[in-house]
């Protein structure tokens, strides 16, 4: 088994490697005077099963093409199998036809990345389940749930907990965590977005008085959703709004609106690499997932469930 990485995110692919107790094989990614990427690989990796890890966050496109060509290295270097471990997978929210002559984008990545070479996939808290339905290649989706509940419970376990969906579409995902949490309440706020990049926070499903709140989300991006649906629960008497997010996409001005929010803990994971920004604002911490995503490269590798990761 070999462990290479991208430039998206090293310290993640060091941290990967170092829970396998494996060396990251010794890649370049260089970027010609026109920015063209070109990838070399300075050992051999014939024969060999290849997992490269490279999260397409921002600058997503360049991301997103040097793990295409890393794939396309790789193959041409005749590694014998070559799973792309996508702990952030960008694109996911065009995941459907928004609107008539559109595309669905996800579904085009999802090509790409097969016709690279790619002969499985690995991913984490994708956007939506069904994304794995786009390649026709295996494709495992980790859920970061098991890591945010210890931490919530080492945290705040001691108080009264009401998970709390930020959207109706993040039910699932937060039942999913309320279960993990000896089926914590349950609250949903309902939201509506008037305009893309907008949200609008109009009503709260659930009793929220006096309850530690932990919202939880895929992504923040803008951090729209999240600040406002805080603001909402504490108007509502929550007793504190803490957010556990698996993708701190965090662009624009995101960091600052969190720092001011009502929110009084933004936790995220490294699967995207974060901003001096965001480690500097005193508000966001960070939970690694390291060692989920080197346990689930461990057993692909022997070939033993990676499901029974979540039971
Ligand atoms: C939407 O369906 C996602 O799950 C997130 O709620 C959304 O992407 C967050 O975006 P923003 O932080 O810009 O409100």
């Amino acid at each position: 088994m070999k462990i290479m990485s991208g430039n998206s995110n090293l310290p993640l692919a060091r941290a990967i490697a170092a829970y396998l107790e494996l060396p990251l094989t010794d890649a370049s990614v260089r970027r010609f005077a026109d920015e063209e990427i070109f990838v070399e690989i300075h050992e051999n990796v014939r024969g060999e099963d290849v997992f490269i890890v490279q999260p397409t966050s921002y600058p997503v496109n360049d991301n997103l093409m040097e793990l295409l060509i890393g794939v396309d290295a790789l193959r041409r270097a005749s590694a014998k199998r070559i799973t792309a471990v996508i702990p952030y997978f960008g694109y996911a929210r065009q995941d459907r036809k928004p609107g008539p002559r559109t595309p669905i984008s996800a579904k085009l990545v999802a090509n790409l990345i097969t016709e690279a070479g790619a002969d499985r996939v690995l991913c984490v808290d994708l956007h939506a389940g069904q994304i794995q339905g786009f390649f026709d290649i295996p494709t495992d989706n980790l859920f970061a749930a098991p890591v945010m509940a210890a931490d919530i419970q080492a945290r705040y376990g001691d108080q009264s907990l009401m998970v709390v969906s930020p959207d109706v579409g993040g039910v699932v995902r937060a039942r999913s965590l309320a279960k993990r949490l000896d089926n914590a309440p349950l609250a949903i706020v309902d939201k509506r977005r008037d305009r893309p990049g907008q949200s609008e926070v109009m009503n709260i499903i659930g009793e929220v008085k006096g309850r530690a709140c932990i919202l939880i989300d895929d992504i923040i991006d803008s951090g729209g959703t999240l600040c406002n649906a805080a603001q909402a629960l504490m108007d509502e008497g929550a007793a504190s709004v803490t957010a556990y997010i698996t993708h701190g996409v965090l662009s624009g001005a995101a960091v600052s609106r969190v720092t001011n929010s009502a929110l009084k803990e933004l936790v995220i994971t490294d699967s995207i690499l974060a901003t001096d920004a965001a480690r500097d604002s005193g508000k966001i911490r960070i939970l690694t997932i390291a060692p989920l995503i080197g346990e689930a490269i461990r057993r692909i590798a022997d070939e033993s469930s990676v499901s029974s990761l979540f039971d």
